[in-house]
């Protein structure tokens, strides 16, 4: 079956799509440092680099090409999420109101062009990933005066009644990622085995194998699970910050006083909330770190969380900042200098992955955050064929190898919900009806 790719990135979410057997034909991507790392290992996909909104026209040309007169099945997109919003319409109304230019994000607009491509190629399914709050963030409606409108009631109107369309938060964890990360799936089908799937057993996604405690299937895979064996490191010294003999397993270095607290931080816990040190007190009791809503719903941080312990009053080892001569704990959530649990999931891994201060980074219990090596492997792109490489043959660095995992999907997880579509699609050939009710029977259990 024959794919188009857009948003592409560096092709780690194609690999789920490859691997379900769909040929990805054409990709696009915007960015020149992360399409080479596509061109590497796709060499045969033909990627259109640049802006969508102008590419649009010469990805449905070189797609058209390709095809030579064969069926296109389906589009996979992947847009932006940063600009999606939590705030929805309520927020968006007030800032259009406040007459604030910016109120909508460039990127959210984005859909606009994926329609097109969608309608114009021809393709049956359009499969879309975004972050959850995609599903509540609304843009202008061009065909009713600027109207806003749901990103995805835009979609389903502008496809129309020939389409269903089914669409669910997936938690990666539950098709066995060694990751706790959650991602709105959408899939607008004209196909009709699809269509007749969502219609008579009200799901076209496969069973999730894993479960926190089990109940349906196999426990989640924990950070233990996939990383307990690697060889330590220390992010206190050069020589103990890597490991030659592994690839990418190495980590950025903390400075002193990041190390001292990073070092004095608990299993499980964030440095926010470190006990005193000090050998002749040792006290437990100091108030730990906290954040709640104010009136507007917002969450704020305590200010009133100790950094000297309130029985010595001595320095406790937490996050501070040192302003002529006098310290005050560093703004920040306890999720901050947090480490990950060994029994559960890794956090989700972000662009940040290597950034102590980011939230939930710390490796479970050693002084540093993750290597790359390590979270290749929690976002399962260790179990595929992927170089980090270039087609232009120059490096690729350590920041770009964080970005595309940070904004990439786990492959493995989406393998599973892909292959399952392409397994549907592929009775359809045969002329064959292939489906159990088990999704009906997996809501029961739920319930
Ligand atoms: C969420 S990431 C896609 C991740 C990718 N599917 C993967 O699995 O690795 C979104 C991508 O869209 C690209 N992008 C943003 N604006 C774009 C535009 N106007 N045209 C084409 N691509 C764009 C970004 O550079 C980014 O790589």
């Amino acid at each position: 079956m024959k794919a188009i790719s857009l948003f592409a990135s560096g092709g780690i979410g194609d690999l789920g799509l490859k691997h379900s057997g769909f040929d990805v034909i054409v990709a696009n991507e915007l960015l020149e440092d992360r399409a080479e790392v596509f061109k590497y290992n796709y060499p045969k996909t033909h990627m259109v680099v640049g802006d969508i909104w102008e590419k649009a026209s010469e990805i449905l040309e070189v797609t058209q090409d390709r095809l030579g007169g064969s069926p296109l099945d389906i589009i996979f997109a992947t847009p932006p999420c940063q600009g999606m919003s939590k705030n929805g319409r309520g927020k968006l109304l007030n800032l259009c109101r406040q007459g604030l230019k910016n109120a909508v994000d460039p990127r959210n607009l984005l859909i606009i062009p994926t329609i097109e491509i969608f309608i114009k190629s021809g393709a049956h399914t359009l499969v879309m990933e975004n972050v959850p709050e995609m599903e509540n963030t609304f843009i202008p409606d061009s065909h009713r005066n600027g109207e806003l409108i749901r990103i995805i009631d835009l979609i389903k109107s502008s496809l129309g009644n020939e389409f269903s369309s089914f669409i669910r938060v997936v938690e990666f964890a539950n098709y066995g990622v060694p990751q706790n990360r959650q991602r709105l799936i959408s899939v607008f089908t004209k196909n009709k085995i699809l269509k007749h799937h969502i219609k008579e057993y009200g799901s076209i996604f496969p069973q999730e194998t894993h479960s926190k405690n089990g109940y349906l299937g196999e426990k989640w895979l924990t950070v233990r699970d996939i990383i307990s064996s690697t060889p330590p490191l220390d992010a206190g010294k050069p020589e103990t910050a890597q490991y030659k003999e592994i690839p990418y397993h190495r980590v950025p270095l903390l400075d002193d006083e990041k190390y001292f607290w990073v070092s004095n931080t608990p299993e499980e816990k964030s440095a926010f909330d470190n006990q005193c040190i000090n050998p002749a007190c040792g006290f437990k009791g100091n108030p730990t770190h906290s954040s709640s809503k104010d009136e507007n719903g917002i969450n704020k941080v305590s200010v009133k969380t100790p950094i000297f312990c309130v029985k010595c009053h001595s320095i406790l080892p937490r996050p501070w900042v040192k302003e002529n001569g006098e310290y005050r704990l560093m703004k920040g959530y306890t999720s901050a200098y947090k480490r990950m649990s060994w029994d559960s999931p890794a956090s989700t891994l972000t662009c940040n992955l290597s950034y102590a201060c980011s939230d939930n980074k710390l490796h479970p219990s050693q002084n540093r955050v993750l290597s790359l090596y390590e979270a290749m492997k929690l976002h399962t792109i260790s179990s595929y064929k992927f170089e980090w490489q270039r087609a232009d043959g120059k490096k690729v660095s350590d920041k770009l190898i964080r970005e595309l995992i940070g904004e990439s999907i786990p492959p493995a997880g989406l393998e599973k919900i892909l292959s399952h579509l392409s397994r549907l699609l592929n009775e359809k050939n045969k002329n064959k009806i292939f489906a159990i009710p088990i999704y009906r029977k997996q809501q029961e259990l739920c319930l």
